[in-house]
């Protein structure tokens, strides 16, 4: 498929109003390393989540300037400072979206996860807004098809962060070409399908809130640091292989073997950070405090409990829903004390975004 399958054509305006909430995602195969047009440079593999979220509300109104107008809200205040990376956002897809220099749009934004917990917001910001344009297009169009609708939501929505191409459906999607499975694209994200196991349906995932300050590195700059990284051709095809062992694993429920590579995809990704030049690292010593601890945990008590890290020094702790009664009361107990001011938040898998 090429990206001509996206453009739309330009129609009469409406005034219309959208909103979207769409659910942060957590990957189990990284994506690190990117060549443009936002194209990644190995498959990733995520868990949508389900608490935490983003919802975004946008008020089309049709104007005469033919040019891309628009005012943004967080939380109901006006933030000029989030105007730039938003205009580079429109500017990457009205190509796609033609129609958009026929409105200006009032965008309303919140997230559900506190501002300054550390959890990226781009992935869950950026596919809700997708979500409200394509919503709107398709009351322009309304013989557009749902397939045609989510595809074209997480390929607008990749243009705006990679990983928001995997934010818009659940309860697993799957980014990038890859031979595992023929429906994948480097243009959107596609869900996983009906083998998944039912385990991973219920899946758990409670993020320990280690450093709430914004991170020395982005990962945009990070992403970056890739081109020329000595061991960057490694990384993408390990990643590439770590997909192919994951698939069927996700289709059986192996949870031993589960955890080995979720947990081996966080350290790679993390050693790709200490690789890079100029090196630098994210995760802080109460990071490692807790891996130290989930890995005593898990030798004592055979639970199987397994960590993994984005982008930040935050670890997110995975578990089958059927363990939540004793991984609970550890966390309260023995890793509450690495958070910061104490603070986790529990989510679980999700099934995608949904209109609100
Ligand atoms: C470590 O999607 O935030 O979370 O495309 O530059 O916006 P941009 O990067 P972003 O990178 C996510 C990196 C990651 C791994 C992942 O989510 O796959």
């Amino acid at each position: 498929m090429d990206t001509s399958t996206f453009i739309a054509s330009t129609a009469s305006p409406i005034h219309y109003t959208s909103s979207w909430e769409a659910p942060s995602n957590i990957a189990l195969i990284k994506y690190w390393g990117k060549k443009e047009p936002q194209i990644p440079k190995n498959p990733s593999l995520s868990f949508t989540l389900s608490s935490s979220k983003t919802k975004t509300k946008v008020i089309f109104t049709p104007h005469d300037k033919n040019e891309i107008d628009f005012e943004f809200y967080f939380h109901g205040v006006q933030k000029p400072d989030f105007k730039p990376k938003l205009k580079t956002f429109f500017d990457r897809i009205s190509a796609y979206i033609p129609w958009i220099v026929r409105y200006h749009l009032e965008i309303h934004s919140e997230n559900s996860f506190p501002h300054s917990s550390g959890i990226a917001s781009s992935a869950s910001s950026m596919a809700a807004l997708s979500l409200c344009l394509m919503d709107l297009e398709q009351q322009l169009f309304p013989e557009m098809e749902q397939a045609y609708f989510f595809q074209k939501a997480s390929f607008l929505a990749r243009l705006g962060s990679g990983s928001a191409a995997r934010s818009i459906q659940g309860p697993v999607t799957l980014w990038g070409k890859n031979e595992t499975k023929k429906t994948s694209s480097d243009l959107f994200a596609v869900p996983f399908g009906s083998s998944l196991h039912s385990v991973f349906e219920e899946y758990q995932d409670t993020i320990l809130l280690v450093d709430k300050g914004s991170k020395p590195v982005s990962s945009t700059q990070g992403h970056n640091l890739m081109h020329g990284h000595p061991f960057a051709e490694n990384r993408f095809s390990q990643a590439t292989n770590h997909l192919s062992e994951l698939v069927p694993i996700m289709d059986s429920g192996a949870l031993d073997d589960f955890i080995h590579l979720v947990e081996l995809e966080a350290l790679s990704l993390h050693a790709m950070m200490l690789t890079s030049s100029p090196y630098f690292i994210l995760m802080q010593p109460n990071t490692l405090a807790i891996i130290q601890k989930v890995w005593e945990f898990r030798k004592e008590t055979l639970t199987p409990l397994c960590f993994t890290l984005d982008a930040g020094a935050n670890v997110h702790l995975l578990y089958p829903n059927s363990f939540r009664t004793e991984i609970h009361s550890f966390i309260e107990g023995e890793l509450s004390g690495f958070c910061q001011k104490g603070q986790y938040l529990f989510d679980a898998v999700g099934k995608g975004a949904k209109k609100v």
